[in-house]
């Protein structure tokens, strides 16, 4: 199924720096499509590392990406992507191409389980060690949500900021539609060591 909107735009974003053999992260592993996507763009001889702290999500995407035949190029981990550093291993700093964040809660899952602004934002400054030279963050926020808002604000103030100007922004939706509920995306590129 083709991704839309916000979502689709992230993937637009992060498909741009990615190749065969590449090294991508899902810091939200959800059901797996960001994941398959991911598999699908790096190829048989690349990597994906995922995350998520739900079974029910993990579970639901090791079937998605097995069904698909690139379950092998994966690896999941059930953990919070605040510990990104620690799931990941250590070779991974400074080789990953493109880390994904599709926030919010699993859809058909439990509604309270959200992602949370202070480890969201941990996660996302976690990332950019891991990046590579022009590789891509991409984050889809949903201020529809309880806490969604504000986890919204959160990410696109911590964007802005360029995270200690590390990171510039190659594209984000538009402040305004926040106040609609309407999903956002922010996509951040790695500015050469
Ligand atoms: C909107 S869903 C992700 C959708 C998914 N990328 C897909 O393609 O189906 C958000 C996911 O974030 C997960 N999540 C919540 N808190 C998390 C955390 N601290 N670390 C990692 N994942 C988390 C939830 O369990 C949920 O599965």
């Amino acid at each position: 199924m083709a991704a839309r909107g916000a979502v689709a735009r992230a993937h637009r974003a992060v498909a741009e720096c990615l190749y065969a053999g590449a090294w991508a992260v899902d810091a939200t592993v959800g059901n797996g499509h960001d994941t398959l996507f991911l598999a699908q763009m790096v190829g048989e001889g690349g990597r994906v590392d995922g995350v998520d702290t739900q079974t029910p999500a993990l579970s639901a995407a090791r079937a998605r990406l097995a069904e698909a035949g690139v379950l092998d190029r994966v690896r999941l981990h059930q953990g919070g992507h605040e510990r990104l550093p620690y799931l990941l291993p250590g070779q991974a700093a400074g080789r990953v191409q493109a880390v994904m964040f599709n926030l919010g809660f699993l859809p058909g899952g439990e509604k309270t389980l959200i992602t949370r602004p202070e480890t969201t934002l941990a996660a996302l400054d976690a990332s950019i060690a891991l990046l590579a030279p022009e590789g891509r963050l991409s984050v889809v926020a949903y201020p529809g949500h309880p806490g969604g808002a504000e986890e919204c604000a959160a990410v696109m103030e911590w964007a802005e900021g360029g995270s200690g100007k590390e990171l510039h922004i190659l594209a984000r939706d538009a402040p305004e539609e926040s106040d609609r509920g309407v999903p956002r995306m922010v996509a951040l590129e790695r500015i050469p060591f």
